[in-house]
């Protein structure tokens, strides 16, 4: 067993004390710490499943050692909404019936708020593709995730005040 070490993590905005192991993912020491909305899947990178924001852009976290991310920001999709507010995002996956088992979905939702914080606000399905294509549903068939990654859009450009 690696050796730990104590370190300091802010999920959503909450800085917690959590001892580390050096070979521990930041998958890992996500859902040790209870954030389990973070999925875990392949564990290898291939199915997107454990996505979150570091620093805003989206990140596998199988992939990530915890003791790589001391002083950067992590982002859960429960940091981007509640049951009473959620993010645009949210919203439009429900509405639109892109969330069926709903394994895969905050993944999907973590990549698209990446996508539409750092790449473009007005995404083509391309583009919508590109960004998402590092994630695995085996439920919806794509298309209601495209659709509601597209309305999502256009709400928070509308909310921006840009048509
Ligand atoms: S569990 Fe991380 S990419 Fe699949
Ligand atoms: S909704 Fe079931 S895997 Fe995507």
């Amino acid at each position: 067993m690696s050796p730990s070490r104590t370190m300091t993590l802010a999920v959503n905005g909450r800085p917690r004390q959590v001892a580390v192991a050096a070979n521990e993912t930041l998958l890992e020491t996500l859902r040790g710490m209870g954030a389990v909305e973070v999925k875990s899947g392949c564990e290898k990178g291939d199915c997107g499943a454990c996505a979150v924001l570091l620093d805003g852009l989206a990140v596998d976290s199988c992939l990530c050692l915890t003791w790589t991310v001391a002083q950067r920001a992590v982002t859960t999709v429960k940091g981007l909404g509640t049951a009473a507010d959620p993010h645009p995002l949210q919203t439009a996956f429900a509405e639109r019936g892109a969330v069926q088992c709903g394994y895969c979905t905050p993944g999907f939702i973590i990549a698209a708020k990446s996508l539409l914080d750092n790449d473009t606000d007005d995404p083509g399905e391309d583009e919508i593709r590109y960004a998402l294509s590092g994630n695995f549903c085996r439920c919806t068939g794509y298309n209601k995730i495209l659709d509601a990654v597209t309305e999502a859009a256009q709400v928070l450009r509308e909310e921006a005040g840009v048509q």
